[in-house]
């Protein structure tokens, strides 16, 4: 169908696909540009009902260190009790990579498109930003953590009552190819219907 696509590279990227833990990244994160590409390709995701049940916040620079402060403070308001060393960590959270792009869904309760196929499209686009970072040369990871379910981050960051987040998505460089992690293998989870044919 597009036969001058280097396919053959690509699919043996995603065969390799790694997550690098996002306290392994480290900069050179995506340019501008290449942050444009990558929420370009997380738009062409499959979207029943063209409703675009998603949108992304780009938090790199200083960013990262004004909304971990705000981070830590919510996590010292959640635990009273918490140690210093605990709030510097929630300070520095976003500061992990150069680049985060938080990915939040946006659901249309009553539309007849369910709510399930809205959900898997912004799972979608998140994938679609980690295979597209990784073509790009970049590592990453898809994390939601306790920050994702909050409601206090969630009102910070003006999110809508219809609206959470689908991750955020870390990304960044790495020198070092993540160990293999035990997979099942395709044929592990792979069945044909009808399975007892005759
Ligand atoms: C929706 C979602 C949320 C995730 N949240 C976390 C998380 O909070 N912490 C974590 O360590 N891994 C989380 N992961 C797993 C990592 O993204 C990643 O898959 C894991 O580090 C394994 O690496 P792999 O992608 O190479 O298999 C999450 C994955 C998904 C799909």
């Amino acid at each position: 169908m597009y036969p001058d696509c280097p396919i053959p590279e690509a699919i043996t990227r995603i065969l390799e696909r790694r997550s690098v833990k996002a306290m392994d990244l480290s900069e050179p994160g995506p340019s501008q540009p290449e942050i444009e590409a990558l929420i370009a390709a997380a738009v062409r995701v499959p979207d029943h009902g063209k409703l675009a049940p998603w949108r992304f916040i780009t938090i790199q620079g200083d960013a990262r260190h004004h909304l971990g402060t705000l981070l830590s403070s919510r996590w010292q308001a959640l635990h009273p009790e918490a140690i210093q060393a605990q709030l510097n960590f929630e300070a520095a959270r976003f500061k992990r990579a150069p680049v985060v792009i938080a990915v939040i869904s946006r659901l249309k309760p009553d539309h007849k498109i369910p709510v399930w196929e809205q959900t898997l499209s912004a799972g979608a686009a998140c994938q679609n930003l980690i295979l597209t970072a990784n073509l790009q040369g970049y590592a990453a990871q898809w994390l939601t953590e306790w920050y994702s379910y909050d409601e206090g981050v969630a009102s910070a960051m003006a999110l809508q009552p219809d609206e959470r987040f689908a991750g955020f998505i870390y990304i960044g460089s790495s020198d070092e190819k993540p160990a293999e992690r035990d997979r099942v293998s395709g044929t592990d989870v792979l069945t044909q219907w009808p399975e007892h044919a005759p």
